[in-house]
């Protein structure tokens, strides 16, 4: 964000990372990208997600996880993709979903990058947002409170230093 007269800021990058980058993380970006709009900080932020694993490539998220943001006005339009290593060196923040996304992630951080990986329940419960994919909408909704939640913590870190 910058303003006239000011030494330009580089974005705050934060990645949301789970499994397929179909349900959790998709919902993780589209709640935060509402957030930071509603907030009017857009320009200050650049939001994207990612998953560990590359079987939905290509894919919109999953219609459960868009349902969940269409409710509250937010149409995204992502799509899956796999974290690639340029991500640790282009994102400050690297918000894991659960623990073995973290365990995928460290695996492949640099060293020097290795603190970014983060849970991103972290600002609240600390516990992982559990895998929505195999169960019903219910699940869903879990996520969508816990990563609420989280997500204002996160922002309140960034924000309000
Ligand atoms: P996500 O959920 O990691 O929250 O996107 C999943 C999506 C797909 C699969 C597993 C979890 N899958 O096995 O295809």
């Amino acid at each position: 964000m910058t303003f006239a007269g000011e030494v330009a800021v580089e974005p705050i990058g934060v990645l949301f990372v789970c499994l397929g980058n179909i349900c959790r993380s998709p919902m993780a970006e589209g709640l935060m990208l509402d957030r930071i709009r509603s907030l009017g900080v857009g320009e200050g932020f650049r939001v994207e997600s990612a998953g560990t694993a590359a079987y939905h490539t290509g894919e919109l998220a999953d219609r459960r996880t868009r349902e969940v943001l269409e409710a509250r006005g937010i149409h995204l339009t992502s799509r899956s993709r796999q974290i690639r290593t340029e991500d640790f060196e282009v994102f400050d923040w690297i918000l894991a979903m659960d623990h073995a996304n973290v365990r995928d992630l460290r695996e492949r951080c640099p060293p020097a990058h290795l603190h970014k990986v983060r849970l991103a329940l972290e600002p609240t419960t600390g516990r992982a947002v559990v895998d929505p994919y195999y169960g019903g909408a219910d699940g869903f909704s879990v996520n969508e409170a816990e990563l609420d939640a989280a997500l204002d913590g996160w922002l309140e870190r960034w924000l309000d230093p």
